[in-house]
């Protein structure tokens, strides 16, 4: 195996699919066009219109042979993070065959040859350290014959060969529907001293880490679709592609030789750093350190995608790793302003290969010092108030060794209000709530929890309809300065489309209120507009005002909805079924209405004021005349 760096490991990478007639994209946005998941968490998510023909790949890329090394992010694994294994944010190295060359060669064949040469031939990987898996079949789909025989061919003998059924070898589709198929994954095997010693020990193995997955090869030739209600079908696509993923740390820990990627170059200069601000040591309990760095580095790309902490969607992921990282660092007894040289640090490792970190990098350490700041007071806090909620729940106590709660007369539950008050008062998410509790042998109730949320959002959404006028509106005789409130709210939708259109998809609508003298927008973004900015906002607005636009309601459901691009706003209170009005193709909003029928029913719009409103929130208010 040659050792390498991560950086030249990417341009390993590249080159060797360059010369073989793949051309490189760039890596697509963390935050996917398509609204229905919260983040890439592949690289073939840019490419999905391809791969069913809507797009058109020889058109747009003058080729159908695609290698990238896309940024990704799941979060499904966050609770793993600390193991060798798990990432939130990774990199993911991808190649493509979309639809098959002229000789019908770049399919699973071209696949699993390119495949082998760039393991063996061009990184040194031992063949015989490689195992395969193919897919078993079920009721809808074959079993993968051909790949098991392809496999063969290329010198794997049957004993390395497994088969497994769709939870492992059938990969998609990315959300409810689209594009996916069954798929081969090379394992590497770390070798006999780090399996289990059971007879069927092999990749998938549920009792030992000896294979790790280090490539998965799709096969993409299905779509599935919804048939009727709830369920679904899988029907062929017009033409059949290749997608491959490799997973870009896990490997990168092969080729230096590690246990992790943690001890790789791409992380261990942070690893360093934090050891440098403790007493703790890396080598006996890892898994503080761990969190630190996955999550910091998470933390650095999403706020560069123009992410900002919220309580909802991907606001709500960036600010639980933020405060996660925060109670880790605790763990380690660093000080305070822990955060800003390892993210410093980071941004420098990684500022060559994507310069947009060191582009955004005073944007990304003022978002982190701001939460961590809002965050450090309600944690001291509220780790009391959550100690002596835990006390007044042990009545006849007995420890573990590990002062773990064993015997305990009272119930070991934590109520759903109190998860709640410890969210709301204190800032702690749910899962950190969850994860303290598990620590002290406690569990919590969530779905108390998410009752208590819900009465809390029902009573200020009630509240906030007041002010707005809402629903409240809608009965009501139609006064003057009812139809002036009516008219701010269409204009408060031009707005909001404009913001997006003139600063960028990732501003979001953070609040708004509307009387009969104005309209207040309050929006994510992360410094103060420009005089030019404010400009181009108020003009593009005045010019759909000036179009006369006809503003039309249609009900659909909510998925639906959101699959149509429509902008929502108080997420999970919505009704199953929703209306939406839209302007032209200019705005598109989940929205209870009411409205004006004609956008030139407005007037003239007016910016009178732009001015922070809350952390990485600006505020508008703005006239009709
Ligand atoms: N889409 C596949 C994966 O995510 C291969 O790129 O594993």
């Amino acid at each position: 195996m040659r050792i390498m760096t991560s950086a030249e490991f990417r341009k390993k990478f590249f080159d060797f699919f360059e010369k073989n007639r793949h051309k490189k994209i760039p890596s697509s946005s963390l935050l996917p066009s398509d609204s229905t998941v919260l983040f890439t968490s592949a690289g073939m998510q840019q490419l999905s219109l391809y791969f069913s023909k809507e797009k058109d790949v020889l058109r747009d890329f003058g080729t159908n042979h695609l290698v990238s090394c896309q940024k990704c992010f799941r979060t499904g694994d966050i609770d793993e993070v600390g193991d060798n294994t798990h990432h939130t944010f990774f990199e993911m190295l991808g190649t493509w065959s979309i639809g098959q060359n002229k000789d019908g060669e770049y399919f699973k064949k071209g696949a699993i040859k390119y495949a082998c040469d760039f393991l063996i031939n061009e990184l040194g990987f031992n063949k015989n350290q490689l195992w395969i898996t193919i897919f078993k079949g079920n009721n809808n789909i074959p079993r993968d014959d051909e790949s098991e025989k392809i496999w063969q061919e290329f010198g794997f003998p049957a004993e390395r060969i497994k088969e497994f059924g769709e939870k492992h070898n059938f990969w998609g589709p990315v959300g409810k529907q689209g594009v996916c198929g069954p798929n081969s994954e090379i394992y590497y095997d770390k070798g006999e001293k780090f399996g289990c010693g059971k007879n069927n020990c092999g990749p998938n193995c549920a009792f030992c880490q000896r294979f790790v997955e280090i490539w998965n090869l799709v096969f993409i030739q299905y779509y599935k679709q919804k048939k009727g209600k709830s369920e679904y079908e899988y029907v062929f696509l017009p033409q059949k592609s290749i997608d491959t993923g490799m997973g870009f740390e896990r490997t990168l820990a092969i080729l230096q030789k590690k246990p992790s990627a943690y001890e790789t170059d791409i992380f261990y200069s942070i690893i360093k750093k934090i050891e440098e601000q403790t007493n703790e040591s890396y080598s006996i309990n890892p898994k503080p350190y761990r969190i630190i760095a996955d999550h910091l580095r998470g933390i650095c790309f999403l706020i560069t995608e123009g992410i900002l902490p919220s309580n909802i969607k991907q606001g709500y992921i960036l600010r639980r790793l933020i405060r996660r990282t925060i109670r880790y660092g605790r763990i380690l007894n660093l000080n305070s302003g822990f955060l800003i040289p390892l993210t410093k640090e980071i941004i420098k490792f990684y500022k060559d290969f994507y310069p947009e970190l060191k582009n955004k990098q005073n944007n990304i350490i003022s978002v982190i010092k701001e939460e961590q700041e809002k965050f450090t007071k309600g944690l001291e806090r509220g780790m009391e108030q959550f100690n002596k909620f835990i006390q007044s729940k042990i009545k006849d106590k007995k420890y573990d060794l590990n002062h773990k709660v064993v015997a305990n007369s009272g119930s070991k539950i934590i109520d759903g209000e109190e998860v709640f008050n410890l969210y709301q008062n204190y800032g702690f998410p749910l899962e950190l709530t969850k994860e303290l509790a598990a620590e002290k042998g406690f569990k919590i109730n969530e779905k108390g929890f998410r009752r208590a949320r819900k009465k809390h959002q029902i009573i200020s959404k009630s509240s906030a309809e007041k002010k707005f006028g809402g629903h409240g509106i809608k009965n009501s005789e139609q006064t003057r300065q009812d139809y002036k409130i009516i008219k701010l709210h269409t204009a408060a939708h031009l707005l909001h489309a404009s913001l997006q259109k003139i600063l960028g998809k990732q501003t979001k609508q953070m609040g708004s209120d509307i009387n009969e003298q104005r309209l207040r927008f309050d929006f994510s973004f992360h410094r103060k507009l420009t005089g030019q900015e404010i400009k181009d906002i108020e003009d593009l607005v005045n010019q759909n005002i000036k179009k006369a636009l006809e503003v039309k309601k249609q009900k659909m459901t909510y998925a639906d909805a959101l699959k149509s691009g429509a902008l929502a706003f108080f997420k999970d209170k919505y009704p199953d079924i929703v209306s939406v009005y839209s302007i032209n193709d200019f705005s598109k909003e989940i929205c209870a209405g009411p409205h004006i029928k004609n956008t030139r029913e407005i007037g003239i719009f007016k910016i009178i004021k732009e001015q922070s409103s809350s952390s990485g929130v600006r505020r508008i208010k703005a006239i009709i005349e």
